[in-house]
């Protein structure tokens, strides 16, 4: 059991790093580095939710700077998506892996690292309050959904979240990392463009 934490509710987005870092709500925080909030302009309408930063945002402290986070930027350039003015962040903020030698394999975070992680991505939309979310891949939707997801059923639908918020679920990018085909990853590649397009058009419209 983790020790009870003090209410670390925090008021601007500069204070989450080190609210996150002093988080003791799960075992991660152990043998993480640091721990790695999202990024991103305050006023952003598109939050993107990842599962949990890997090895290089680990040791780097930010989201998506690591290969997933190269293809990701590459996708959102191509879907005209500007990483500039959307928040970016996970589910997760501290990395979950098993040594092997001098690596560290990535770990999906549990049920339980989901749940007791929420507290800082509710913070997080409630700082941003943006008007769509990007659940990037199972792990995301889950959180935002608050319970398990298949992807392929819920995929590119605009799911109302709350009044003024709605998500839309699309895949991981590292999952377009471990497709062996070219042909495949050209076709999925192209699947995560379109979707993330989607959500740029949905952008340009004006408020209903
Ligand atoms: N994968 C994620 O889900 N998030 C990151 O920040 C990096 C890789």
């Amino acid at each position: 059991m983790m020790p009870t934490q003090l209410d670390d509710r925090v008021s601007s987005l500069a204070d989450l790093k080190p609210a996150i870092d002093g988080c003791r709500r799960c075992p991660l925080f152990r043998n993480a580095t640091q721990g790695v909030p999202g990024e991103g302009e305050v006023s952003a309408e598109v939050m993107l939710v990842g599962e949990q930063p890997g090895d290089q945002e680990d040791l780097q402290g930010h989201p998506f700077v690591g290969p997933a986070g190269r293809l990701l930027d590459r996708a959102m350039k191509e879907a005209a998506l500007d990483r500039a003015r959307t928040f970016v962040t996970n589910a997760v903020k501290h990395f979950k892996f098993q040594p092997r030698g001098k690596r560290r394999i990535h770990q999906k975070p549990d049920a339980g690292e989901i749940q007791a992680c929420r507290w800082w991505l509710d913070q997080e939309l409630d700082l941003v309050d943006p008007s769509l979310v990007i659940a990037l891949g199972a792990t995301a939707a889950r959180a935002l959904m608050g319970k398990v997801v298949t992807i392929s059923k819920v995929r590119g639908q605009f799911i109302e979240l709350q009044e003024s918020r709605r998500l839309l679920v699309t895949i991981h990018p590292s999952y377009l990392l471990r497709l062996r085909g070219e042909a495949d990853k050209q076709r999925e590649y192209d699947r995560f463009v379109q979707d993330l397009a989607r959500a740029a058009g949905e952008l340009k419209r004006p408020a209903a």
